[in-house]
């Protein structure tokens, strides 16, 4: 096993021994009713999100003829992973703080066809008033250096209670089939830690190489489908 690997489970260990201590214990007791009711806020933020996303592809198929988008995959964050990133983070152990600092809690993936389609989704959804935008990371425009691939959004968007109007932080990740599909088994390959490191680094090599591909299939498609658009309304006319 490589000194990293060995690194990697000695810190799960602890992490997991951490989150049965006392602590931990205590803060899941105090808090389950807020706990409970923040994680349904975030459900909620989270099918609000998927309707417009619904909206907007319904509205793109009248107008264009045409579904930007090919499926959501939706997710809020289990208690384990919230409570080991703000361990990893020095995220102090309490609900204003979780809520303040880890933005990924409730998690939107919005896979399309077609790179360009993602931009008129993004763009789209930051014109509604309703919608803060807070960060945007476009790792697709400046991959990340293993190849990974997305346009990531954080963005508020309000829920509304029976006596309040609540804004919730949402991550949003936008990326085609294609990005979807690498970064899938890319996955695989990060979280699988019994890998000799020597064959980890060939298979992270081969990994940045079909990003590469990928990546120019995906700027391929899109011409070929401009093309077709572009002759049958020549045809038709
Ligand atoms: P996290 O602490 O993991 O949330 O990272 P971050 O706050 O720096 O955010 P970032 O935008 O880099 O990544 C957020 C999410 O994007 C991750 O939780 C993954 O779902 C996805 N992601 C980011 N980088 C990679 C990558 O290299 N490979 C794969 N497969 N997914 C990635
Ligand atoms: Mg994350």
């Amino acid at each position: 096993m490589g000194i990293e690997n060995y690194m990697e489970q000695a810190r799960d260990q602890i992490l997991r021994k951490s989150l049965m201590s006392d602590e931990f214990l205590d803060f899941m007791r105090e808090n389950r009713l807020p706990l409970d009711t923040l994680m349904a806020h975030y459900h909620c933020a989270i099918m609000e999100m998927e309707t417009k996303f619904n909206v907007l592809n319904r509205q793109f198929s009248l107008q264009y003829d045409r579904n930007p988008i090919e499926s959501i995959k939706v997710r809020v964050k289990s208690m384990e992973s919230i409570i080991k990133k703000a361990r990893r983070k020095d995220i102090p152990l309490n609900l204003k703080s979780i809520e303040k600092n880890i933005r990924d809690i409730a998690g939107i993936r919005v896979i399309c066809s077609f790179q360009d389609d993602i931009y008129v989704l993004a763009d789209c959804l930051l014109r509604q008033d309703d919608i803060s935008l807070i960060e945007v990371k476009d790792y697709i425009k400046t991959p990340k250096p293993g190849g990974y691939r997305s346009l990531h959004l954080i963005v508020e968007i309000p829920i509304f209670l029976d006596t309040e109007k609540k804004q919730m932080k949402v991550e949003v990740q936008l990326r085609t089939i294609a990005m979807d599909f690498w970064a899938s088994l890319e996955h695989k390959l990060r979280y699988k830690k019994n890998i000799p490191s020597e064959e980890a680094s060939i298979l992270a090599k081969e990994l940045l190489e079909c990003a590469e591909i990928s990546s120019s299939l995906d700027m391929r498609m899109e011409k070929i489908r401009n093309r077709i658009a572009k002759a049958s309304l020549a045809a038709a006319e």
